[in-house]
């Protein structure tokens, strides 16, 4: 009877941040459950994305597993078939330097599920929750959510299974050293760290012109990204901390964090020119997504070979 093996995790030594967990993996051989879990993976890899590889898989040196290995494999590898993890990406910014804004376009052309915290802390405040009115009071201040709100929050979203699935796009967290910190425990290891550059200027301008629709969520701007017609033009609301004297707040709360969260990411940091038009943005962050998804299917190719 074939046997479905799971192998719990992956990682590369080489980025040590690689990490990977496997779908189960169907061995091509008869294979009781008990000499299923003496299989062990000696090779390591990086993942690409959305595709299939060739692992080959060697076989612990006990008796049992030898006179396995010789009576099954003829004495080589097992080669097993599996589906590489997608993507986990951050993006990051001050306030109004054009994450949400990204992450439509990105969702758009990658499929990854966008977690934003700001949004779900505005969805708890729109329950009428305790945890959403005292929410409110610090967005109000421009001041960081207490972590006994956000945290959990964020890590609830991502365990759900359609961001296991199709990987995640998290917007706007963390933000705090404290956080990031949480973030690690939980087993959350990022692939890709955009952080959006934007002058201070342009981003006081792009807060006050934010509208938003209620109905579909898109984000627009007065004079860079007005609506399309006279309906949605109607419609259209504006968040209670985009006031000019709120979004100086809320870059001095950027600016205290800012350097904390960074240093937790060097290594897969990529920076990108934000004053630019959107579609210039995304092109920067496309270029950065892609190269990150050939590099993975590159080492998952070389590993197979
Ligand atoms: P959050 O909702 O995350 O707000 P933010 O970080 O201040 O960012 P924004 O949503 O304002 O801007 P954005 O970067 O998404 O820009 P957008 O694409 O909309 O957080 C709100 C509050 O919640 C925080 O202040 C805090 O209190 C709390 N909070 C959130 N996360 C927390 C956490 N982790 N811990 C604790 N508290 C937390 O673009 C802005 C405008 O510019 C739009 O009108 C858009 O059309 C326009 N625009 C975008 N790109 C361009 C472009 N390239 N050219 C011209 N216009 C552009």
């Amino acid at each position: 009877m074939a046997c479905i093996v799971n192998f719990p995790a992956l990682t590369n030594p080489n980025q040590p941040h690689a990490s990977s967990t496997l779908s189960p993996v169907r061995c091509s051989a008869n294979l009781s459950k008990s000499l299923a879990s003496q299989l062990s993976f000696v090779s390591s890899f990086d993942h690409g994305f959305g595709s299939d590889a060739s692992i080959r898989f060697h076989l612990k040196k006990s008796p049992t597993m030898k006179a396995f290995n010789s009576a099954v494999c003829g004495g080589s590898h097992i080669v097993a078939s599996v589906k590489l993890e997608p993507p986990k990406i951050m993006i990051s910014g001050a306030p109004a330097s054009g994450k949400g804004t990204q992450c439509e376009l990105i969702t758009k052309k990658y499929g990854l599920v966008h977690v934003a915290a700001g949004d779900l802390l505005r969805a708890e405040i729109a329950t009428g929750s305790e945890n959403g009115k005292r929410a409110k009071e610090y967005m109000e201040k421009g001041q960081l959510v207490p972590d006994e709100i956000v945290v959990m929050m964020v890590k609830d979203r991502l365990f759900k299974p359609d961001s296991k699935e199709n990987g995640w796009l998290l917007d706007g967290y963390p933000r705090s050293l404290s956080q990031a910190t949480a973030f690690k425990k939980f087993g959350f290891e990022p692939d890709l760290f955009i952080l959006l550059e934007v002058s201070e200027d342009v981003l006081v301008e792009r807060v006050v012109g934010r509208r938003l629709d209620p109905v579909t969520g898109k984000i627009y701007h007065l004079k860079y990204s007005p609506p399309e017609n006279e309906e949605i033009a109607a419609r259209l609301t504006q968040r209670f901390d985009d006031t000019e004297e709120k979004v100086k707040l809320r870059l001095q709360t950027h600016h205290q964090n800012v350097e904390a969260v960074l240093s937790m990411y060097e290594n897969i940091t990529v920076k990108i020119n934000g004053n630019v038009s959107k579609e210039e943005v995304f092109a920067q962050i496309d270029s950065a997504i892609t190269n990150l998804l050939e590099q993975r299917k590159a080492a998952s190719g070389s590993m197979a070979a």
